[in-house]
């Protein structure tokens, strides 16, 4: 704006002096006034000819529209990765949502050294500036949360110089990779130890303990303790990665939650008894029409029940109840009176082999897949779990389902308690 006022007003200041010396010199000198204010005019017009002729370095944010038409500015503004351009002097001339959510609000006009931080990729965009051909650059952004990005930098516009700048969100990728690794390395590391264990007793049984029939019963008995792990953890890895493979393929069958609700308590009868845990279902027949799998269900709530029994209360109860939610979904849980689970562990527990208490999940022969199985499940039926927990009150996990458009049968108002 000041440089189109200098460029446009210069002319009238210059005529304005020359007609001042005009009068000051006095009529004799019109002749040669006259001259100076067409020689003013000649150099303003020069000067200002020159400044349209003369390639525009940056352009202001106004001006914009000559380069980004307003549909194509339309398309990057909601284009999904951050786009960035920038001048020929490495200012910001227009960033998409995306990027401003990348560099924060008012980025507009200001050099792109304040905006970005990374020095590589500060490199790399002062090369594209000069010309030079750019290689992608990768970067990771350490806080406020770890970011993993790849930045591609071409010149879009010659005159005016306009450098585009698009990255791409690695992060997903990045943190799908060190999962596998981490998994890998895991499941490794909890095979292990049981495999130790029991090459460690066929050792003995070889050597000293081979004439000691007491010894050999004892060992025996451990090795099948270890053997069994190795076989559930086999089992659940397994059935994890049927799982994952189906997660993207809805489910088919019409099935009541409260049908499995009952099947699934019914088949921990026996552990329950043995922890002297009263299981009790609250489910009115046939309610919970869900789309669903049925064997996945009852996997499920299997899980669910039991870590309700093997950390709930000795002696204590286990909850499993069904009610209907907002928006015709089910909500089906599963509630302890055990110790309950502290805060910062609640966001990890569905991660593979989390366990709040690795000793005692052991010990209770936990291989700490199961509420990673009962997320995949759950995300299968498009579904969603919540768990709350209050220290020493107990644990409540709810999942949610989505209604079956038209449900076989409607359910009864009234919920039947029974104690199983
Ligand atoms: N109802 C609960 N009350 C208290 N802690 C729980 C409860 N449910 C789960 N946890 C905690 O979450 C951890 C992870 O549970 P998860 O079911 O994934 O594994 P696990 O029970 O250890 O082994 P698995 O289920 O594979 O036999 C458990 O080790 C336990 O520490
Ligand atoms: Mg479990």
């Amino acid at each position: 704006m000041i440089a189109w006022l200098r460029a446009r007003l210069w002319p009238f200041a210059a005529g304005m002096l020359a007609a001042a010396a005009l009068l000051a010199i006095g009529t004799g000198a019109l002749w040669a006034g006259l001259a100076l204010v067409l020689a003013t005019a000649i150099i303003t017009r020069f000067v200002v000819f020159q400044e349209t002729m003369l390639p525009q370095t940056s352009m202001p944010p106004d001006d914009l529209s000559v380069i980004l038409p307003l549909p194509v500015r339309l398309l990057l503004g909601e284009f999904p990765a951050p786009v960035m351009l920038l001048d020929a002097r490495q200012r910001v001339l227009f960033v998409n949502d995306a990027m401003r959510a990348f560099t924060g609000p008012g980025s507009e006009r200001k050099p792109v050294s304040a905006v970005l931080r990374n020095p590589e990729l500060l490199d790399a965009i002062a090369s594209a500036a000069r010309g030079e051909a750019a290689a992608p650059v990768s970067f990771s952004q350490p806080v406020p949360m770890e970011r993993h990005y790849q930045a591609y930098l071409a010149r879009v516009n010659d005159a005016p110089p306009v450098l585009a700048l698009l990255l791409h969100d690695l992060t997903a990728i990045r943190i799908g990779e060190r999962m596998r690794a981490d998994f890998v390395a895991n499941a490794s590391h909890e095979l292990r130890t049981p495999l130790a264990a029991v090459t460690g007793f066929i050792d003995t049984l070889r050597g000293h303990a081979r004439d000691d029939e007491k010894a050999r019963e004892e060992f025996l008995e451990i090795m099948s303790v270890q053997v069994g792990r190795m076989r559930r953890l086999i089992d659940d890895l397994l059935s994890l990665s049927r799982i994952e493979q189906n997660e993207h393929v809805p489910p088919v069958d019409r099935l009541a939650l409260a049908d499995i609700l009952k099947e699934a308590a019914s088949g921990l009868m026996p552990l329950a008894r043995s922890a002297a845990v009263a299981i009790v279902v609250e489910a009115a027949p046939d309610a919970g029409a869900i789309i669903g799998a049925r064997d996945e269900l009852i996997q499920l709530f299997q899980n669910l029940i039991q870590n309700a029994i093997k950390y709930g209360k000795e002696g204590g109860h286990v909850w499993v109840g069904l009610a209907e939610a907002p928006g015709g979904q089910w909500a089906a849980s599963v509630r302890d009176d055990g110790e309950g689970i502290p805060a910062d562990a609640l966001a990890r527990l569905t991660e593979r082999f989390y366990r709040v208490d690795v000793k005692r999940s052991r010990e209770r022969g936990g291989t700490g897949l199961g509420l990673a199985i009962v997320k995949h499940i759950v995300g299968r039926h498009r579904g969603k779990l919540r768990i709350e927990s209050r220290l020493g009150e107990g644990s409540s996990f709810t999942v949610l389902f989505p209604p079956a458009e038209n449900p076989a049968k409607e359910p009864e108002s009234a919920a039947v308690t029974q104690v199983l």
